[in-house]
């Protein structure tokens, strides 16, 4: 399976974001992730669908917004107004406030024709979203805990990407995109694909390189 970056623009200069989207794209990025959060659900604030709408002309990658906020379902008409391509969200945040919520908002993101997706925090089973992979185009497995960038890779994910993508497998889809998220680096990104992820965000890894096109070729192979 092919192999494709997301560089994480919480790593990056929000002054400067229009060059910087641009300047992705030109790198050989193949999605740009979105890390949204409400201050609630983590504690950092960081952009909402502003952000979105700003960059969208900009670039013709596909926009993966991560949504790292408190009752979901109430902020995707506004995402996918905005210009998202796919959105995911946290099994957390809609575990707390019903067991169909989840489910719910998956549809609801793809009833805007857009692409969805369900994250698990490393302290949460892949298990435990299964009964939505159908659903999903991506699953997402943190490797950190969210809220901040540049933390260190926890390596017991690997096992929840084995099983993720033999479950993928299972269930008929063997090309499903597993989106791994945290702490992604040259050292690890190969151990990473082994394991089965295809989708690997990088934020420190491609921002703090000296040059993000050699960072993104070397994540990639
Ligand atoms: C963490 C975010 C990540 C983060 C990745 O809450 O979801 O996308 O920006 O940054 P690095 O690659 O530096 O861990
Ligand atoms: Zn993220």
């Amino acid at each position: 399976m092919q192999t494709k970056i997301a560089p994480s623009i919480l790593s990056a200069d929000f002054s400067v974001m229009g060059e910087t989207v641009k300047k992705l794209e030109a790198c050989g990025a193949d999605l740009i992730h979105c890390d949204v959060m409400d201050g609630s659900f983590v504690d950092p604030i960081t952009f909402g669908g502003q952000m979105i709408k700003n960059i969208r002309p900009l670039t013709k990658l596909p926009l993966d917004a991560h949504l790292m906020i408190e009752h979901p379902k109430t902020q995707i008409k506004f995402f996918a107004e905005a210009g998202a391509d796919i959105i995911t969200v946290h099994y957390k945040a809609c575990k707390k406030i019903s067991d169909t919520y989840l489910e719910e908002t998956l549809k609801l993101i793809k009833s805007y024709g857009l692409k969805c997706g369900a994250v698990v925090n490393p302290d949460v089973p892949v298990e435990n979203i299964f009964p939505v992979f159908p659903l999903c185009d991506m699953v997402l497995l943190m490797s950190v805990y969210p809220g901040y960038g540049g933390q260190k890779f926890i390596p017991e994910v690997l096992d929840k990407i084995e099983k993720a993508r033999e479950y993928a497998k299972f269930i008929g889809r063997p090309e499903m995109d597993i989106e791994i998220d945290g702490g992604v680096t040259l050292d690890n990104a190969a151990q990473i694909r082994v394991a089965g992820a295809n989708v690997l965000v990088a934020g420190s890894a491609v921002f703090n390189a000296p040059d993000m096109s050699a960072a993104i070729d070397g994540l990639r192979k």
